[in-house]
């Protein structure tokens, strides 16, 4: 049997950090509430697009793993804010990375694309059709944010962080998956303005407005996560007890905390990073994964589970089996561009180029294409 061992891993994190106190300059917000009802207390907004935050990332991972760029045979971006439609930002990250002989491809499943691509980029190295691949989740949420709503604008951070996944005959890597997709309520969680739905429309492109059912996402995501981490233990024959670390998507420390007590995991097996860069999306369990590694925390011949929900809402859990080494082989000298602004500088920057106050009061922020949620010749299945 193949398998797809994670032999290397990288993060990105832009240096300007927002706090809640700097929040609180524009909303209607305070430290207390944030902190109380989500766990956080800062979290990172970056100076530079997303692919330059990717490619650090994954230079790092590569000389994690010692491999050289040109050995890589497929690159994975999992990312909801890609810079760029077409062309793709895995090619991107090939031409800053010289990975010349790699097939590169995205994969958007919103917080959960980071996962979906590890389960994309394993099964084709275990298949036979790549031997070295690179997976990485990068998130640049702000320029999409729509500030002023203190519903959604407290939660979220920008991020990146990579994994390179080698051919191995050692059962490791991802022992086992879940996935899936409450479709019912994907109208929970919407950024209208993101798509071709909204193009010429009269809508300045990152003029964004947030449905956003935080209650109800709460509810799916504990519920979602739990039976998927129950689905993907008992897939690969794999007792709770037997985990070692927790790594979940990182959305709010209370979901974390609810998503352990159903799985059954103590939380001091769970690794957390949301008090310090908030939500960033597909980046979350990625860089937490890595910051792990650093504090220690992933030992030799680890198992670790890895739950994710993300817009769609797409759910899944990752059981994975960590190999003998837990330090890296080599260091990068990959570094982002030096920043001159505060967080709170960028922010505003971003906050004064959107029209999306008046956009939306003049009716621009529907959709071109009202939504049938069944429409002609499909029969509604909620089953
Ligand atoms: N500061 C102060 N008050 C606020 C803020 C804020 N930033 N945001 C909301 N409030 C207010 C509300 O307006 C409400 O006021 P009201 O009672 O006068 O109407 C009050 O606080 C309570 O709001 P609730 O929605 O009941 O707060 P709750 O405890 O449910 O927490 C939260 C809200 C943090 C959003 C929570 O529901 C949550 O974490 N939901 C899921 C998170 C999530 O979906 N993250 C992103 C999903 S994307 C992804 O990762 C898939």
């Amino acid at each position: 049997m193949t398998y797809a061992a994670i032999t290397g891993w990288g993060k990105c994190l832009p240096p300007a950090v927002l706090s809640n106190a700097d929040l609180a300059t524009f909303l209607d917000t305070s430290d207390d509430w944030i902190r109380t009802r989500t766990g956080m207390r800062e979290r990172r907004i970056s100076h530079v697009p997303a692919i330059d935050m990717a490619a650090v990332a994954s230079a790092r991972a590569l000389a994690c793993a010692g491999l050289a760029a040109q050995d890589l045979d497929l690159i994975v971006y999992g990312s909801c804010s890609s810079d760029e439609q077409v062309p793709n930002s895995a090619s991107g990250v090939q031409v800053r990375l010289g990975a010349h002989n790699a097939g590169a491809m995205d994969i958007n499943t919103a917080c959960t694309s980071f996962l979906y691509g590890l389960s994309a980029a394993s099964a084709m190295v275990r298949a036979g059709v790549v031997r070295n691949a690179l997976v990485i989740g990068v998130e640049l949420i702000s320029p999409y944010m729509d500030w002023d709503n203190r519903n959604v604008s407290v939660l979220f951070g920008d991020g990146a962080a990579a994994v390179v996944l080698q051919s191995s005959e050692d059962e490791l890597g991802v022992l086992g998956e879940h996935l899936g997709c409450i479709a019912e309520a994907r109208q929970t969680l919407r950024v209208r303005g993101m798509g071709c739905s909204y193009a010429n429309q009269g809508v300045q492109y990152g003029d964004t407005l947030w449905d956003f059912d935080g209650q109800e996402i709460f509810r799916r995501a504990v519920k979602g996560m739990a039976q998927a981490s129950e689905k993907a233990l008992a897939r690969c024959g794999i007792a709770t007890e037997a985990i070692d670390l927790m790594v979940p998507h990182q959305a709010n420390l209370r979901i974390i905390e609810s998503v352990a007590k159903y799985a059954g995991v103590p939380m001091d097996k769970v690794f957390l990073t949301v008090e310090r860069y908030g939500n960033m999306s597909a980046a979350t369990v990625p860089v937490a994964l890595v910051e792990a590694l650093e504090a220690g925390r992933v030992t030799p011949g680890a198992t670790i589970l890895m739950p994710g929900f993300g817009g769609g809402l797409t759910v899944c859990s990752h059981v994975v089996r960590w190999g003998d080494r837990v330090t890296p082989l080599g260091t990068s000298a990959a570094e982002l561009p030096p920043n001159e602004r505060t967080a709170l500088e960028l922010v505003n920057a971003i906050r004064a180029q959107r029209g999306t106050r008046g956009a939306s009061e003049r009716g621009l922020m529907a959709p071109r294409f009202a939504e049938a949620e069944t429409p002609p010749g499909f029969t509604a299945n909620r089953g």
